[in-house]
């Protein structure tokens, strides 16, 4: 079935993602967040539409804010750090943003990795932390491999079953590669991303048939619907069961919210209440920091350098495609469309702060990759 036609080259306004920063930042602070706060936040959102992530950039703002102005989100909450054992710790985000309960824990599980090789963090009463790849990118910038869950709203129905129950809850984990050629892994658990339905029904397009179902099990192509309906898991009962390991690491151990408990991020009749599980590990503990290099190079090598299938020009190791990305929007800005711009103005208006710099010489320099 043909599709709604995706937004052309011509219809997108770029941004520098620097001016997307102080954007956000400036939203945030207007909305009550610690300046210091506000600084991660953005960070984090603009690394996502750095990435290519666009899903869970700065367009998630509106949503957010939101949560604030129906006071189920606290702009002014710090999240705290208990010490459990020598490495393991628990941060309770007190329902303040979930980018700042993760940064927080994954910065004292980096600390506990680099005295005793490890560092396990476990985090409560948080919030959506968007795109998992930036917390994998804190660890790998303190040269530390990492795992990082997190649990989320229901969206997925669980193998068999047809409700929505478990969330489409990320799985993700880096090392660091040789010469900048990490490996980040950061997929959802469901064929594509709910984030990915969310932005088709901003920008008016039509989604893969084999994405989700409408509210009566039905094929559909349409985001609204589909949001109606849910996910389909990526390999069938697989899918599900990573869903529901999330859960369990996320969820159940935290103390957090869980089996179909945790908030939609745009449900705002209450907190969200998510959990998160994030650990850093020392790539250095059983063979030399160089020898773990050499070997994730050789690795590289071995997957990028693996004979192709037919018709496939290049092959990534996993994490590549988006490295590419940010290289290539640091330089051309990063693309948004007209109504996406008008949101995030409108939250600038109702606060005061500045508009979004669009900078209109800016265009695409690289083919799709
Ligand atoms: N916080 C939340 O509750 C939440 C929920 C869902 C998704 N998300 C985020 O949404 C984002 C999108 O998730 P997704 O599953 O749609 O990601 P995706 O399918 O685009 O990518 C998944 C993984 O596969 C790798 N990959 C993709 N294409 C590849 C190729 N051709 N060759 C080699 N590797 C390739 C990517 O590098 C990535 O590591 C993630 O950043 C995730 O954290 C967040």
């Amino acid at each position: 079935m043909a599709g709604k036609p995706t937004i052309s080259e011509s219809q997108k306004l770029y941004v520098k993602d620097v001016e997307a920063q102080v954007f956000v930042q400036n939203v945030l602070v207007g909305n009550g967040v610690h300046s210091k706060h506000a600084k991660i936040i953005a960070d984090c959102l603009v690394q996502a539409d750095l990435r290519g992530v666009d899903t869970h950039g700065i367009n998630r703002i509106p949503s957010y804010i939101e949560r604030i102005r129906q006071g189920v989100l606290d702009p002014k909450a710090t999240p705290s750090l208990a010490q459990i054992t020598a490495v393991v710790a628990q941060v309770d985000g007190h329902n303040g943003f979930g980018f700042l309960a993760a940064h927080l824990g994954m910065k004292n599980a980096i600390k506990m990795a680099k005295e005793s090789g490890i560092g396990m963090v476990s985090v409560k009463h948080s919030n959506h932390f968007g795109m998992s790849a930036w917390v994998v990118q804190q660890a790998l910038d303190a040269g530390m491999m990492s795992l990082v869950f997190t649990n989320s709203s229901p969206a997925l129905p669980v193998w068999g079953g047809k409700e929505k129950l478990m969330g489409v809850s990320p799985i993700a984990c880096g090392a660091p590669g040789n010469d900048g050629k990490d490996f980040i892994l950061d997929m959802a658990p469901s064929i594509a991303a709910r984030g990915k339905i969310f932005k088709a029904k901003r920008r008016g397009e039509s989604i893969p048939e084999d994405w989700a179902l409408d509210k009566d099990g039905n094929k559909t192509t349409d985001p609204a619907a589909a949001l109606e309906g849910v996910m389909l898991p990526m390999g069938g009962p697989k899918g599900s069961a990573l869903s529901v390991m999330m859960d369990v690491f996320s969820g159940v151990l935290s103390g957090s919210a869980f089996a179909g408990h945790v908030t939609n991020p745009y449900d705002t009749s209450k907190p969200a209440d998510v959990g998160h599980f994030l650990v850093a590990i020392r790539p250095d503990l059983f063979i030399s920091a160089e020898k773990f290099r050499e070997r994730m190079k050789y690795l590289y090598g071995r997957v990028v350098g693996s004979q192709k299938m037919a018709g496939v020009e290049r092959i990534h190791f996993p994490g590549e495609i988006e490295i590419l990305m940010r290289e290539e929007r640091l330089k051309s800005g990063i693309p948004y469309v007209a109504a996406e711009i008008d949101a995030l103005d409108r939250e600038a208006e109702l606060v005061g702060a500045a508009k979004i710099k669009v900078n209109a010489g800016a265009h695409r320099t690289m083919s799709k990759l």
